[in-house]
């Protein structure tokens, strides 16, 4: 499918639970000091919940974009510890990562809950960047296809294949994150071509505009070889995303290569 051109490349860092408050605030203005970051590549950061509004400040009229690492499923109420989908709208997010593999395999976070998310962001205006992908059992057995298609399938049941065109998916194979085990561009480009056709079996139109990020181990050194793929339309950096020289290689390389064909 031929139809990369008009879909805009994303470099989203996933900081995780990393930093301090000092640390964000320095990790941040040394991302906007050179002023290397324009909106031709779509810069997304992912600080803890803690710091978003202070993320938010610094980021206003800024060329990056603010997301949280997680949302509830649930509207505003008893919820103890929990943060609803309006609330990150409020203190200035535009985007939420939905089903990250660690909230999957260390708090039980199942399909079904993550298509609840997927909704809730979606319902208050937030872009849900659904994650997916297999484990390295999975993989092993040749289950990568049925995981990640069982992953996608279940977001399209409760939401509609049309509610991923104001969606991301980003395919993160969980052996590859923070291994320093990447899948090579082939292994990439294979699940994501995979995840296209599953869509555009729904909705061509819509698979043909779907941003499908590669993440898992993402670097400078590797980034442009992972990003030449005709169906990786950017990255999801974790480990890579703390280090703001390591982060805005990657984003060069996202727009180096941008395609120009
Ligand atoms: P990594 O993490 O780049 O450190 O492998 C990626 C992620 O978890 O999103």
């Amino acid at each position: 499918m031929n139809t990369t051109a008009a879909r805009r490349r994303i470099v989203a860092g996933n900081w995780k639970m990393h930093g301090s408050r000092a640390e964000t605030q320095a990790l941040l203005d040394a991302l906007l000091a050179p002023a290397q970051i324009d909106e031709r590549v779509t810069c997304i950061v992912f600080p803890p919940f803690v710091y978003l509004s202070d993320a938010a400040r610094t980021l206003r009229g800024q060329p990056i974009h603010l997301g949280a690492q997680d949302v509830c499923a649930e509207a505003p109420g008893a919820y103890t510890g929990e943060v609803a989908a309006p609330m990150l709208r409020d203190v200035g997010c535009d985007y939420v990562l939905v089903g990250h593999s660690e909230r999957r395999a260390l708090y039980g976070e199942d399909d079904a809950l993550v298509a609840r998310k997927f909704a809730a962001a979606q319902a208050n205006k937030l872009l849900p960047i659904l994650c997916v992908g297999e484990t390295l059992a999975e993989r092993d057995a040749d289950q990568t296809y049925a995981v990640v298609g069982r992953q996608l399938d279940a977001v399209i049941a409760v939401s509609g294949v049309a509610a991923l065109a104001q969606a991301v998916v980003a395919y993160e194979p969980v052996w590859a994150i923070g291994t320093g085990r990447t899948a090579t561009p082939q292994q990439a480009q294979d699940v994501h071509a995979f995840i296209r056709g599953r869509v555009a079996a729904l909705d061509a139109k819509i698979a043909a505009g779907l941003r499908i990020l590669y993440g898992g181990s993402v670097k400078a050194g590797n980034a442009r070889e992972l990003f030449t793929q005709p169906d990786v339309d950017g990255g999801l950096i974790g480990g890579a995303s703390l280090k703001a020289d390591e982060f805005l290689a990657i984003w060069s390389a996202a727009l180096a290569d941008r395609r120009a064909h």
